[in-house]
């Protein structure tokens, strides 16, 4: 049985995306890589997907214009790359480097991001249900009949998801750092998580003042990305994710007591990528990025899981744990919660650094993930 406190604590994870260290070393500035590596080069699959508008009485049926990037496609084995918030699809270059050889890679722009429709209603019509069809609605378009989801933060949410209501499709599961959470357990709103812990603040931002938060990130998406794609020695701002009515405002306060500019570059992507991450989040705007914070689609979730009624996940699965991402202690919080209980195949590791560990230390993480599919997942 899940105790109370385990019980606040699934709900908290429910709706956790990145989190960041707080101690450290000053930031690094202006240091980005010379990787040569350029988005502009790999051109987008374009398709049109089911979907469903539910901001009515009656849930609409509707369709969605949905781009991925489709590599190698005419390998046997698949993996589905599954990107969170705020990211994109680029935020995998180093695996499409290192697993585009020998795999055929799907790697969706979820639905509101970049050049990928949204219904128009954002409260209710995006659960992680929804997600996971757009991804098999791409999966079917690659002719990839099942593959491996490869999620990391909002996307391993996702990919919990996908392999727990859909096994056949997702016949294996890697995620980074958020651990599985069982709906099995009460239901938590984003405001009492943010009451437990701090932290997810900016949660509450993002769920209930959408459009204010949109209206903010709209005017400065590069601080908005420079402020959360940072490393394992970045200083983060003391307030930051915790504000509940605003984002950048500790980023730009740092930036005036020590004179800097802008919000000093971490270095952990190019800066040919962050340009194209900065277009691509002009292109719609955040607001249609927040879906996945919303109190209809959380609850929606919920309750489509409910009803299934079956919450583990028989197929291999792999949580890789990033120990510089102190807001959350994600190896405690996976014991606490207990995750394995619902995973009876699944192994573990850690790796030192902060939220985005395929792109700090991408060497270190594609040995990971390989031994891994060579040893546990039979395609
Ligand atoms: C910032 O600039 C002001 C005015 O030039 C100066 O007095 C102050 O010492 C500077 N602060 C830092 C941290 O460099
Ligand atoms: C959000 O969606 C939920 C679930 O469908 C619904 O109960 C709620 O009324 C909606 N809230 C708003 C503000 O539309
Ligand atoms: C959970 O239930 C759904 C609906 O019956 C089914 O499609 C899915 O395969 C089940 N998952 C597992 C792991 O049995
Ligand atoms: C990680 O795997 C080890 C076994 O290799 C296990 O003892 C431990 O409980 C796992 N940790 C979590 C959080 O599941």
């Amino acid at each position: 049985m899940v105790g109370f406190k385990s019980a606040i604590l699934s709900g908290l994870l429910a709706s956790t995306a990145f989190a960041l260290p707080t101690v450290g070393p000053e930031p690094l500035t202006n240091v980005g890589t010379s990787d040569p590596w350029d988005p502009a080069s790999y051109q987008k699959t374009f398709i049109t997907c089911p979907a469903v508008d539910r901001s009515g009485p009656t849930p609409k049926d509707i369709q969605l214009r949905l781009g991925y990037i489709d590599v190698n496609p005419t390998a046997e084995k698949t993996l589905v790359l599954a990107h969170g918030w705020p990211s994109m699809w680029t935020t995998y270059r180093k695996q499409i480097e290192h697993f585009g050889k020998d795999y055929h890679l799907i790697i969706p722009e979820h639905r509101g991001f970049g050049d990928s429709e949204h219904p128009r209603d954002l409260n209710a019509s995006n659960t992680m249900q929804d997600f996971m069809n757009d991804m098999i609605c791409m999966m079917d378009h690659a002719k990839a009949s099942s593959g491996v989801c490869v999620g990391n933060d909002f996307g391993a949410q996702l990919c919990w998801e996908a392999g727990r209501a859909r096994p056949d499709k997702f016949i294996a599961v890697f995620n980074v750092g958020i651990p599985y959470v069982t709906s099995s357990t009460m239901f938590v709103p984003t405001l009492l998580l943010s009451v437990l812990n701090p932290s997810f603040g900016y949660q509450v931002y993002l769920s209930e003042a959408p459009e204010k938060a949109a209206a903010e990130m709209d005017a400065d998406p590069l601080s908005v990305i420079r402020a959360t794609a940072q490393v394992a020695q970045t200083k983060v701002p003391e307030n930051f994710l915790k504000l509940r009515d605003g984002f950048l405002q500790p980023w730009l306060e740092q930036d005036r007591q020590n004179n800097y500019t802008e919000v000093p570059f971490s270095g952990i992507m190019s800066k040919k990528v962050e340009d194209y991450m900065v277009s691509a989040y002009r292109k719609q705007g955040f607001l249609n990025t927040f879906n996945g914070y919303q109190y209809g689609n959380r609850k929606l979730t919920y309750d489509y899981d409910v009803a299934q009624g079956n919450f583990s996940l028989p197929q291999p699965t792999f949580t890789l744990f990033p120990t510089k991402d102190p807001v959350s202690n994600w190896e405690e919080f996976a014991v606490m919660l207990k995750s394995s209980d619902f995973l009876p195949n699944t192994k573990n590791a850690t790796i030192e650094t902060a939220h985005w560990p395929h792109e700090e230390k991408p060497e270190e993480f594609n040995k990971i993930l390989e031994d891994w599919l060579n040893s546990d997942v039979k395609f």
